[in-house]
């Protein structure tokens, strides 16, 4: 017997640690939505189509490391998803798949919460599909991105591609700029000692911007604070990019206020 319940999920490899079910288990609830988030952990990529199916599931997730072998298995994809090379939302309607990337607007909503992008010049560390996410975001709004990257020839490639500059992570002293984001995973959890740049670079930005939520102070963030910069944790990005999810699946506005706030207590009780 068929019920009115909605079936999502998040698919991904690993995906035990992942705060993605309870922040949308958090918004359904209260949004009185009928609905299951579950985490599902997937090795082979050619597996999430055929779950989908399987299991009826009207929206998912998909994160690391499928945001893009899945394009492939997509009947539809958006044009910035396309753009940015990456889909982490995908939307099923009568056995069609649909690919979304919300990635770049958790960016961009995250980074409005404390400036306006738009005439604003920002560093960009990294060259995965983080990096593509924000470069594209800031773009779309009216700023500059800066690529910066270890492996010259990859960091060019995404500058080449978006139209922008390119500096390789050890020449980052000549760069000057209102924000600085972090997209490499240097300083993510168990290696919370290390930091993608010297505290020094920090001087040259406002703001710094760290798209790691774990932990939610990262050491980038720790010695920007120190350095009198004003600074934005990952939470926000991976908050506002879960919200936008939940816009495409149901077209509705979702309880972003409530979903940072379980993420926040979640985060800080880790690090307890
Ligand atoms: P994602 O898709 O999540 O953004 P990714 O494609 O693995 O992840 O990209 C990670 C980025 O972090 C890469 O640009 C990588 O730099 P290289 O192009 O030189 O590999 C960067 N990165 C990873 N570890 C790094 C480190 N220890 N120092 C500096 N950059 C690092």
């Amino acid at each position: 017997m068929k019920n009115n319940s909605r079936t999502f999920a998040l698919f991904g490899n690993p995906v035990a640690q992942s705060l993605s079910p309870l922040m949308h288990g958090a918004a359904f609830r209260a949004m009185e939505i009928d609905a299951s988030y579950r985490a599902l952990r997937m090795e082979n990529v050619r597996d999430i189509p055929v779950k989908m199916e399987e299991l009826d599931i009207n929206g998912a997730s998909i994160t690391i490391p499928h945001k893009t072998g899945i394009m492939r298995y997509l009947d539809t994809v958006s044009g910035s998803a396309a753009r940015i090379g990456a889909v982490n939302t995908i939307t099923r309607t009568n056995g069609r798949l649909q690919g979304d990337n919300t990635d770049w607007t958790g960016i961009v909503l995250a980074l409005s919460e404390a400036l306006e992008i738009k005439g604003k010049r920002f560093a960009v560390l990294g060259a995965g599909g983080a990096a593509r996410a924000a470069v594209y975001g800031i773009i779309n709004e009216g700023g500059t991105p800066v690529v910066v990257n270890r492996t010259t020839e990859k960091g060019e490639q995404v500058a080449k591609e978006f139209g922008c500059d390119f500096y390789p992570l050890e020449e980052i002293q000549k760069i000057t700029g209102d924000c600085l984001i972090n997209t490499t995973p240097v300083g993510m959890f168990p290696n919370m000692d290390a930091s993608p740049v010297s505290a020094k670079m920090l001087e040259h930005f406002k703001w710094v911007m760290d798209t790691i939520y774990n932990p939610l102070e990262t050491r980038l963030l720790k010695d920007a604070a120190r350095a009198g910069r004003q600074t934005l944790s990952g939470a926000a990005m991976f908050v506002h990019q879960g919200a936008q999810q939940i816009r495409i699946w149901t077209g509705l506005e979702p309880p972003t206020n409530l979903m940072k706030k379980v993420v926040l207590e979640r985060l800080r009780d880790e690090t307890d």
